[in-house]
């Protein structure tokens, strides 16, 4: 969408950087009115308005085009959009970005830090290879005199924060030195919350470790991640950073000096040098049971092995999942497993984890939504990169792009031979999300074309074993595809 000013769509508007990318072409717009030009129209209209204030500096108005701007004043903005010539649709418009972007900004500067990390649910189970691999790395740091960093990755609900509690309890009961415990959720998706801006983590890092505020309030950005680092020199604090967005948000969070040990949660991968990394995936059949017998103060799992069976299929091994179950379990302790069974049927689905899912979808660019929601209507399994790209229509590069994006996001697993897959409970969030922004005729069409590509490869297959020609125009690479 163009917006009235001509400028660009507004709905790409998120950041301060996109303010000045609009501003900038606006002026180009104007005619690349001059700094000064803008300065006197914008005293102009103070005087005709009879506000008594001089306009802001020539080198003021010069930073509004900028990137990497902290701080923005809303009117400010709208007397430079009105300078410029925006219409008064155009500057409402502006104003409300504006608005939402400042909103945003104090939002991610307001990061509750917790001194304690929480202690593991009481009824832990499963995850014995990852808390050994985690022990393991944490004992290789200690010896080699440096931090270890590990990152738990998996999608929502799997019990990565979990773990992450766990892991920490497992250092108390080993008898690792304890000494400061940081813990804070970077909001890397939260459905509300903008995610958390790494310099007031640190800000309050610095203060819950004693420094004092005046002097926290001196220090300039560039000098928090330094100074945090220097109090953590002597080493043993354990630092949980749950729900990472991304690798610049916590690179700056990791203590460069001392053997400390920071746990990194998140559904996406990150990226940081260094860093040990422990990919989680639903619990074990044989785990995700005893996790509802943990609940079950009456004893009916042990009695019924074919509907716990099926309560365990119905939570698809979530952890998520298998919690809401074990809270009915214990909280209806006179029903049977046969009325839990038929309870859960009743209910619409992966409801404990759709919300989280939803977080997940929504930050996906568009396209990548639409070949989640076309991945499930695949029939099968594991999907190709050729396949996957039969449902979109796009390119198999294109497409094999998109794919990756999903992984990252651990909305998709990808096996040994690049073929992706959902986790259970993904597809059936993924199914919903196709019925409701999907229309049936592009599923419908979007079948047909992976439809015709089976057509397609099945008479080459015939054609080869019989040493036909191929038809004209199909070449070697059609072959594979
Ligand atoms: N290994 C586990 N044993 C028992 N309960 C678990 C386990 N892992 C997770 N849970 C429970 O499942 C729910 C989701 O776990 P959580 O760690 O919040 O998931 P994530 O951080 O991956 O979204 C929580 O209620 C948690 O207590
Ligand atoms: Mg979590």
């Amino acid at each position: 969408m163009i917006h009235a000013c001509g400028c660009r769509d507004p709905i790409a508007v998120r950041s301060l950087d996109d303010i000045a990318e609009f501003l900038s072409t606006a002026r180009s717009n104007a005619k690349h009115a001059s700094f000064r030009e803008i300065r006197r129209r914008i005293k102009d209209e103070r005087q005709k308005k009879g506000v008594p204030e001089p306009p802001p500096s020539v080198a003021t108005i010069h930073g509004y085009f900028q990137r990497g701007r902290k701080r923005i004043n809303v009117e400010t903005v709208r007397e430079i959009g009105a300078a410029l010539g925006l219409d008064q649709d155009a500057l409402r418009w502006l104003q409300r970005e504006c608005r939402l972007i400042v909103d945003g900004i104090h939002r991610s500067m307001a990061v509750p830090i917790a001194t304690q990390i929480p202690a593991p649910t009481w009824c832990f189970h499963g995850r014995d290879r990852q808390r050994e691999l985690a022990r393991r790395y944490i004992r290789g740091g200690q010896a080699a005199d440096r931090s270890t960093v590990i990152t738990l990755r998996g999608p929502a609900g799997v019990g990565k924060t979990e773990l992450a509690h766990r892991i920490c309890a497992d250092l108390a009961e080993d008898g690792h030195p304890h000494g400061p415990a940081l813990s804070v959720d970077l909001r890397g998706y939260h459905a509300a919350e903008p995610p958390a801006d790494s310099v007031a983590v640190l800000r309050g890092f610095l203060k819950r470790l004693g420094m004092k505020p005046q002097q926290v309030d001196s220090l300039t950005r560039a000098r928090f991640a330094e100074e945090f680092s220097q109090m953590l020199r002597s080493g043993g604090a354990v630092v949980v950073l749950d729900n990472a967005e991304s690798a610049a948000q916590v690179e700056p969070l990791i203590p460069r000096y001392g053997a400390n040990i920071v746990i990194i949660t998140s559904r996406r991968s990150i990226d940081v040098p260094g860093t040990e990394h422990i990919d989680l995936d639903v619990l074990d059949r044989d785990d995700a049971v005893s996790l509802l017998r943990s609940y079950d103060p009456v004893d009916r799992i042990d009695g019924d092995a074919q509907r716990t069976r099926t309560l365990v299929d119905l939570c698809q091994q979530l952890p998520l999942e298998l919690t809401v179950v074990g809270n009915a379990l214990r909280d209806k302790p006179d029903w049977t497993l046969a009325d839990h069974v038929a309870r859960i049927r009743g209910l619409p689905i992966h409801e404990a984890s759709h919300h989280a899912l939803l977080a997940s979808y929504r930050v996906l660019p568009a396209p990548a939504q639409r070949l989640f929601r076309l991945l499930s209507i695949y029939p099968g399994r594991a999907i190709d990169i050729e396949a996957a790209a039969a449902l979109t229509g796009q390119s198999p590069r294109d497409t094999s792009a998109l794919l990756s994006t999903l992984h990252d996001e651990s909305l998709l697993k990808c096996d040994n031979s690049k073929r992706y897959l959902f986790y259970a409970t993904v597809r059936s969030f993924a199914r919903r999300m196709a019925v409701e922004e999907e229309a049936a005729s592009a599923q419908y069409s979007a079948l047909q074309r992976l439809r015709e590509r089976k057509t397609k490869q099945a008479m080459i297959r015939h054609r080869d074993r019989r040493n036909v020609a191929l038809p004209h125009g199909w070449t070697r690479t059609q072959r594979s595809a």
